[in-house]
């Protein structure tokens, strides 16, 4: 990249590739771009201190793991992170362990969204890829020659490139500029997700249907519990106390059966995550591409939004690769149409672990959610299609 001296008010940079957004899907497409020859320039509108700190995701798919290893960024992972074997399902009176690896060979592990943005964040530093962040204004123009603008400490700057990668979640700009078809689901619930100061409760997650609503016992650490309520969409936070929240989950999570208890502990960290699939295809115009949250969302029941992006750059970062050093595009050609199809399965699985575990007042669907729960708990057939799903399917699938 040769930065450019900024003759007029306009400061001209140009890359290979333009990505937009630092989260996971635009620091990793930039890592492994690196690897494979080619060079890239990422802008963010946030600063790294806030994207390396906001509380999401916290499930790796095995692929997820296996990439982020070949691409030597598995080191704390392995030394940090947990590996579970599975998952409880649970409702009133009844909990089922689902052994993943007996199932279906393979496992997930427990590895927060945040601590995987300092791992690529740190290899960025020794890589030294160039990230910009607390970039304003950012809008690309052009996909068929594109470019990229946007101001960086009060000054307009201009990014020319080969490529650009919209990695913008799920209100950035590129989409704009990416014309396709959407699809959309709106569900009338949310998540309320707590961090707590604690000790987990439970070896391995609690994925807990109740008449009151869903409850997931998960963790982030051996002193670190993460924990989620559904709520109605909408809900203000200020009508959810800590006590209230901890009264909630020890109900529906089932404190008190069998000898169970939830521990509780000081709540550092709350919010509500609305919950809603989306999915816009093609994930290519011209020279513009999508990867992650910029072309697909999925409600977090089953953990898939990370790993997704993950996915997406998994098989976009060689195409790129293929592409512009070598200048074979027949891997770029395919990417959209490959990666959807894993993105409908997720989104499938997605909807489907949602509406399975999700009150709805409709005392018709609570019975048959209780039918497929146990169907998933005693039949092996059943059990191994949420696993085969959960654990995640093969790069490439
Ligand atoms: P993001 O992580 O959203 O990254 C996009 C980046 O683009 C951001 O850093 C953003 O600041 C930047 N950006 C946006 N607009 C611009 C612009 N104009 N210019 C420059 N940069 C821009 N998934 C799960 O599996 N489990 C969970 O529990 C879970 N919880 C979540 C909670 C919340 C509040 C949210 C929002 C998402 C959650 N997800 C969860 C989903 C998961 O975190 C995402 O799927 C994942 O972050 C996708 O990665 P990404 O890189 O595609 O997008
Ligand atoms: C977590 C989030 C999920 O969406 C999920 O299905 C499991 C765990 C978590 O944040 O730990």
């Amino acid at each position: 990249m040769v930065p450019g001296s900024g003759g007029g008010l306009t400061v001209p940079m140009r890359t290979q590739v333009a990505v937009i957004g630092a989260g996971p899907a635009g620091l990793l497409l930039s890592h492994l771009l690196a690897a494979g020859g080619v060079d890239s320039v990422v802008v963010e509108s946030r600063t790294r201190a806030h994207v390396e700190s906001r509380i999401r995701a916290g499930i790796l798919e095995h692929s997820t793991v296996g990439l982020l290893r070949s691409a030597g960024l598995g080191d704390r992972l392995l030394r940090e992170g947990d590996e579970h074997r599975g998952v409880y399902l649970q409702w009133p009176g009844e909990r089922h362990h689902l052994d993943f690896v007996d199932l279906v060979g393979r496992g997930v592990w427990v590895y927060g969204q945040t601590e995987v943005q300092k791992d690529l964040g740190r290899a960025r530093d020794a890589g030294g890829q160039q990230v910009l962040y607390d970039v304003r204004d950012t809008a690309v123009h052009d996909p068929a020659d594109p470019h990229v603008t946007f101001t960086l400490d009060g000054r307009a700057r201009r990014l020319d490139a080969d490529v650009v990668v919209g990695c913008d979640g799920s209100f950035g700009p590129t989409r704009e500029v990416v014309p396709g078809n959407t699809w959309q689901r709106t569900y009338p619930y949310s998540w309320l997700g707590v961090l707590a100061d604690v000790a987990p409760s439970t070896d391995e997650l609690i994925y807990a249907w109740h008449p009151d609503g869903f409850a997931l016992n998960s963790m982030r650490s051996p002193a670190v519990t993460r924990l989620y309520l559904q709520v109605p969409a909408g809900t203000d936070l200020a009508q959810w106390p800590d006590e209230r929240i901890w009264d909630a989950l020890a109900a529906r999570l089932g404190h008190g059966q069998d000898g169970w208890e939830l521990r509780r502990g000081p709540i550092t960290e709350k919010g509500v995550l609305p919950m809603r699939s989306f999915v816009r295809a093609p994930m290519r115009h011209g020279r513009v591409f999508l990867a992650g949250d910029a072309a697909h969302i999925v409600p977090p029941t089953g953990a898939k939004g990370l790993n997704l992006a993950v996915a997406d750059v998994a098989l976009l970062a060689p195409a790129l690769v293929a592409l512009l050093a070598e200048k074979d595009p027949r891997l770029a050609d395919e990417y959209s149409d490959r990666a959807l199809r894993r993105v409908w399965r997720c989104t499938h699985f997605s909807w489907w672990m949602t509406t399975m575990l999700h009150a709805n007042e409709d005392p018709f669907d609570a019975q048959l959610q209780l039918s497929q729960l146990r169907w998933v708990a005693s039949s092996e057939a059943g059990a191994r299609g949420l696993a085969e799903n959960y654990a995640g399917l093969p790069i490439g699938f």
